[in-house]
């Protein structure tokens, strides 16, 4: 197995490791090892299909069952189905938006998985299956790397803050992180039918704005634009332009690194310390992705209701 930095980033590139075996001790701990150094591990061309996939994320942590039975690949209950497939309103399960003039299916903004939660899931593997023939690239920013280009004025600003998340039921109602000109093309019913149930099933949450990977003591810098609504000790104007301001730093287009994918490529990423985002397809394209989700919690999620209470 050899492990090597790639595109000048925090990104490791795995090479060498046969996944259709089961992997030795001596393996798993090189991996985890790499895992905390860096956040996101290619694995191109892996061999093994879903199985193997599922076997390497275990060496990460357990996994979690998607709740939805349809939302299960190829009968997989670890195993989530996250592709685009062109449908007409109502039938397909990815929304359709038009970014800087061009409508993009299967689009995301940055942002990290369930932040809108006040549990954090740790991560999760993407396999790509099926691709299209141009465009949906998956973005990546470690945010360890990103705390390190924060002025020491704004690390002070920030320290002991913390932001105020609830899920929007659509992009083009987010506050922060949002593309200009962004419009909604076509939204799904599942997404529709979540906008009045918000409130009751996706409380506001709040996470610190900084901390300390466990392992290493690194700070990370733990603000992602989707779904962010103000900073908790400061809901005013103030506060607002201080969060945007730092989140310039946590989505730094020169910080990104771009996972072009071919078939069968596995990209893990540390769902504590990264944020990602979809560039998306063109609307009549499929896009065939699979992912698994390692669970655990930073703990340091909370409630805003407990916090208030
Ligand atoms: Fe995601």
């Amino acid at each position: 197995m050899m492990i090597k930095p790639i595109a000048g980033k925090t990104v490791l590139e795995v090479t060498g490791l046969d996944l259709d075996k089961p992997l030795d001790a001596g393996t798993r701990k090189a991996l985890q090892d790499a895992f905390i150094q860096a956040g996101i591990l290619v694995f191109p061309r892996a061999t093994g299909g879903p199985e193997a996939q599922l076997a390497l994320s275990r060496c990460f942590g357990e996994l979690l069952q998607h709740p939805v039975k349809e939302a299960w690949a190829e009968g997989y209950p670890e195993l989530v189905d996250v592709s685009y497939r062109p449908g007409r309103p109502g039938e397909s399960t990815v929304a359709l938006y038009e970014v800087d003039g061009t409508c993009r299916g299967g689009w995301l903004p940055w942002h990290s998985d369930l932040r809108y939660m006040h549990r954090i899931n740790r991560g999760g593997i993407l396999r790509a299956v099926e691709l299209p023939r141009e465009g949906g690239r998956t973005g990546f920013i470690d945010q360890i790397a990103a705390y390190a280009t924060l002025p020491e004025a704004l690390r002070q600003r920030i320290d002991g803050l913390h932001v105020v998340y609830q899920v929007r039921p659509d992009f083009t109602q987010e506050k922060f992180g949002k593309p200009e000109g962004l419009k909604l093309v076509q939204n799904t019913a599942v997404l529709e039918s979540m906008a009045e149930r918000i409130d009751r099933d996706f409380p506001a949450v709040v996470h610190p704005m900084v901390y300390a990977q466990a392992e290493t003591g690194r700070k990370v810098l733990n603000v992602v634009p989707t779904s962010a609504r103000r900073i908790h000790e400061m809901p005013n104007a103030e506060g607002d332009a201080l969060l945007e301001e730092v989140l310039s730093y946590a989505v730094n287009p020169a910080l990104a690194y771009w996972h072009d994918w071919r078939e069968n490529d596995l990209v893990l990423w540390d769902n504590w310390r990264t944020v990602h985002c979809a560039e998306g397809v063109p609307p009549d394209c499929v896009r065939v992705m699979q992912r698994t989700t390692i669970a655990g919690d930073y703990a340091l999620g909370r409630k805003l209701s407990e916090l208030a209470a």
